[in-house]
């Protein structure tokens, strides 16, 4: 599960408040629903949504928002396929890292290639859960909310996701929701998924 790369001669530190100790106080175990789907789909918007309905009831949850994450972390990557692969490789370590920390995380990340979305499906293990958004090229680029899809067509963005760059679609997603239909109808279905999957009590 561990990925050494440069860091030689280091050696994991355990905890005495444990995973288990921390799901024990949270009423809930933690786990990873990443969202992926194109530019517009409604990733975020409904990731968002779903963490309100779970933080009102009293639970853990954290958004992790593709637009948010590279402001910061991830502020040295762009779109290359290279650049994609590492902003997600990163993404999924710190997911992994939050679900130690018995949190329920939402990931809201394009993350167009498959191999990319296995790999951090290696490294959460059961507790990765894929959410497949889906929504048309048509609808996302009808939506257009960040103006980003008519400034791609223009040639003003290379590498842009659907129009000058892949999606790989999942291929066995644990959940597929159409997000062209109603937010609040998406929004019940992924939270009683999420309910089911991390036993909240
Ligand atoms: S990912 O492919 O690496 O998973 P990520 O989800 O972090 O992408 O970022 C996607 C967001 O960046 C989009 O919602 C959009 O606002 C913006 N963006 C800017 N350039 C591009 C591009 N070339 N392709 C896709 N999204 C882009």
């Amino acid at each position: 599960m561990t990925e050494q790369g440069k860091s030689s001669n280091v050696v994991w530190h355990h905890a005495t408040v444990t995973r288990k100790r921390r799901e024990q106080m949270n009423k809930h175990r933690g786990a990873v629903f990443w969202f992926t789907g194109l530019s517009g789909a409604g990733k975020s918007t409904l990731a968002h949504d779903v963490e309100e309905k779970l933080y009102q009831l009293g639970h853990r949850t954290y958004v992790l928002d593709g637009d948010n994450v590279r402001h910061g972390l991830c502020a040295d990557l762009a779109f290359s396929d290279q650049d994609r692969k590492e902003n997600i490789r990163r993404i999924g370590q710190m997911a992994r890292l939050y679900v130690e920390a018995g949190i329920i995380v939402l990931t809201a990340f394009i993350s167009p290639f498959r191999s990319d979305r296995d790999n951090v499906r290696k490294i959460c293990g059961h507790d990765f859960h894929e959410i497949y958004c889906i929504c048309s090229l048509e609808v996302c680029e009808s939506r257009d909310v960040k103006g980003l899809y008519k400034r791609a067509r223009a040639g003003e963005i290379p590498d842009f996701t659907g129009i000058s760059s892949p999606y790989e679609e999942p291929e066995a997603p644990e959940l597929e929701i159409d997000t062209e239909s109603h937010l609040d109808e998406c929004s019940k279905r992924v939270f009683e998924y999420i309910a089911a999957s991390v036993e909240l009590r």
